[in-house]
């Protein structure tokens, strides 16, 4: 299934060549003044902004929600950690008052995906939730997905987002992090960490670590 915004940008080209007097939408008003400026915008509009020229670089977006800031503190410091790492942009986004429909495209074309929720009620709250079930109409087989958040006391939400990452057949290289309530020093660099290995498994810039056979028996 092709993005949406090829269409437009397909009827632009078709457009763009010819004289322009006026635009006559099917709905809407006829657009009399300066009708080459909206055709200009509507390429601006459908332009993906997460592409680089050479589409070297590989994106990671970061979507989150927050009421009282613990979560987005982890995003930001997540968000900060993997653009420290070369090759990777990243995009953050607070789903507050966002609909799950105008990131359609975006998740379309990013690399790598983020959920952070905080535990309410057992459960990640609603904005998360309306954005993953918007995805089933999206390809994101294969993206790599993560979740984190704060919690209180139980921190239900981060496990419940990677089940659903996992069945929409995004892989999950990377455990999950959950901070109890307001993270502190160490908890911000953790989540650093967490962005870092993000970028690390995006980029194919993998660290090995060593397993102590004897710590795990
Ligand atoms: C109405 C309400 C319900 C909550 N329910 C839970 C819960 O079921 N389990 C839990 O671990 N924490 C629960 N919490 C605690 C929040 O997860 C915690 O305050 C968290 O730090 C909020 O993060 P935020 O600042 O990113 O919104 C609840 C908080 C509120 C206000």
């Amino acid at each position: 299934m092709r993005p949406f915004r090829e269409y437009v940008l397909d009827a632009i080209a078709l457009i763009e060549p010819l004289e322009l007097n006026l635009i006559a939408p099917a709905h809407g008003p006829i657009l009399r003044h300066a009708p080459r400026d909206y055709v200009h915008r509507y390429r601006e509009l459908a332009t993906p902004r997460l592409f680089n020229e050479a589409r070297s670089e590989k994106t990671l977006v970061v979507f989150y929600i927050s009421a009282y800031g613990n979560t987005r503190r982890m995003a930001e410091s997540l968000a900060a950690g993997a653009e420290s790492i070369g090759g990777v942009r990243v995009s953050l986004y607070d789903l507050e008052c966002s609909e799950a429909g105008i990131f359609t495209d975006l998740v379309e074309e990013a690399d790598g995906l983020a959920f952070g929720s905080p535990t309410i009620n057992a459960d990640a709250v609603k904005p998360i939730w309306d954005l993953l079930s918007s995805l089933t109409s999206v390809n994101v087989k294969g993206k790599l997905g993560a979740a984190f958040g704060s919690y209180g006391w139980s921190g239900e939400a981060v496990r419940l987002i990677e089940d659903r990452l996992r069945g929409l057949k995004l892989r999950v290289p990377v455990e999950g992090l959950r901070i109890k309530l307001v993270p502190d020093a160490g908890e911000l660099e953790a989540c650093r960490d967490l962005g870092e290995q993000l970028a690390r498994h995006l980029t194919g810039r993998v660290e090995h670590r060593e397993i102590d056979m004897a710590a795990l028996a």
